[in-house]
């Protein structure tokens, strides 16, 4: 895999890190890679193991094989943003739009959200007689889950019957427990599952984000080595992979210089949803007992146009991390025409990989001058090894800073209060 942390501008500039503070936390940090390393949280255990890959593959391709003409993903959170990413990441940004060969697979539509808007649609554009759907939720009774899944389960039975619906569905969710693993019983269904141990947020490489993946025909053997290989790196390195180095890092951007906001700007459209993946994975593991920082995703180059102005002269509470690709997988040549006028002319000639990448660059050198601490992820291609890499580097990094911090950075009790009204006013027994 080609993926790399580069920190530099986190200490050279005012405002950012000295020698002395890193030196401070590294024998927490130690600390922190020892205990990760000598239990390994669930997540860690996957890459290596390839545990459901051939399950996966395997659903992935009865599936292709039936003449699916869609794929409906449900789930929300955990259970959504990764398969989101690696979808908007690898595949063609109008997959769904695609014919032929071009096309690998069913279409995709993701059902996340409860908005009947978002729903209507996909059932608006999904052909019944064709359509798969895949309910994904570890505790088996996400209320945003159950709901969407009730109404496209309705609108399949409609469609096909109880016999026709109960072929076509998936139940990804924990096979030892939960209302969705009672209702796969109860309907034969086909099961996926998401191991106890392994939390939402960092479900990516259980069948949560390998089905998808494999439905459109993405290379999830290769996304595990990409993880696999990260796996093996921290474990030799310990405290000084990169990764967990960025672990102490932000950690200490945060509590020792009050940069407690991290913002993720990936200067790839196809990276967009990485962010909010990670977005997600740093929120809901850190955001405890008053700590934490706050994770926002950005674009570039789209965002010089908008919030680079704050990231320049607003607050000094930022981190800049800016994810940069080495080989887009598409370039395109700009052509040259109006020579004469200088504000034009000078464009033709270049290609609009290297524009991307010449901004970027101009981004962080000018956020370098400015005294405005920044990072830089580089990744060699968008491709499936490098994510793979990246998702377990990233979970790997925000475990290690909940240890850091003093958290545990897989619950996440500050959700469920919202869940209990919810309940009560849409009358769940027993709440
Ligand atoms: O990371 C988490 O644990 C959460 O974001 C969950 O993934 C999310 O709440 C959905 O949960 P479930 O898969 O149980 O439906």
């Amino acid at each position: 895999a080609e993926v790399t942390f580069d920190y530099e501008n986190l200490q050279g500039v005012e405002g950012g890190l000295e020698d002395g503070d890193l030196d401070g936390v590294r024998p927490r940090l130690k600390e922190a890679v020892d205990g990760l390393l000598g239990d390994p949280p669930g997540f860690m255990r996957l890459p290596k193991t390839r545990e459901y890959a051939e399950s996966s593959v395997s659903l992935a391709e009865e599936i292709r094989g039936s003449g699916a003409t869609d794929f409906v993903h449900v789930g929300i959170g955990g259970s959504a943003l990764g398969p989101m990413a690696v979808h908007r990441a690898l595949n063609h940004p109008y997959y769904n739009m695609l014919s032929g060969e071009a096309r690998r697979g069913p279409r995709v539509h993701f059902a996340e959200n409860t908005d009947p808007a978002t729903l209507s649609a996909v059932l608006d554009v999904a052909d019944p007689g064709g359509t798969w759907v895949n309910v994904v939720t570890k505790s088996g009774s996400t209320a945003e889950t159950m709901a969407n899944f009730l109404v496209i389960r309705g609108f399949l039975v409609d469609a096909l019957g109880s016999f026709g619906y109960q072929g076509r569905t998936v139940a990804t969710t924990d096979p030892e427990k939960g209302f969705l693993k009672e209702i796969s019983e109860r309907e034969d269904l086909r099961v996926l599952p998401i191991p106890a141990d392994v939390g939402g947020r960092f479900s990516v490489l259980t069948p949560v984000g390998l089905l998808p993946a494999a439905v459109t025909g993405l290379d999830v053997g290769a996304m595990l080595a990409g993880a696999a290989q990260c796996v093996d790196e921290v474990q030799e390195q310990g405290p000084e992979h990169q990764a967990v180095v960025g672990a102490a890092m932000h950690y200490l951007m945060d509590t020792q210089r009050g940069r407690n906001v991290r913002v993720m700007m990936p200067y790839a459209d196809s990276l967009e949803r990485l962010a909010a993946w990670f977005v997600q994975l740093w929120a809901e593991s850190l955001g405890k007992e008053g700590k934490g920082s706050t994770p926002h995703g950005a674009v570039g180059t789209t965002d010089q146009h908008s919030q680079v102005q704050l990231y320049m002269e607003g607050p000094q509470d930022k981190v800049i991390e800016i994810v940069e690709v080495e080989d887009h997988p598409k370039d395109l040549s700009i052509p040259k025409a109006y020579e004469d006028l200088e504000g034009v002319g000078y464009l033709g000639g270049h290609t609009m990989a290297e524009l991307l990448n010449v901004e970027c660059d101009a981004t962080r050198k000018a956020l370098t001058e400015a005294g405005r601490p920044n990072s830089t992820i580089k990744l060699g291609a968008v491709n499936e090894e490098n994510l793979g890499y990246l998702f377990q580097a990233l979970e790997i990094q925000t475990a290690i800073t909940g240890d850091l911090y003093g958290v545990n950075a897989f619950d996440q009790p500050g959700v469920e209060a919202g869940k209990e009204i919810t309940y009560k006013r849409m009358g769940r027994p027993g709440h």
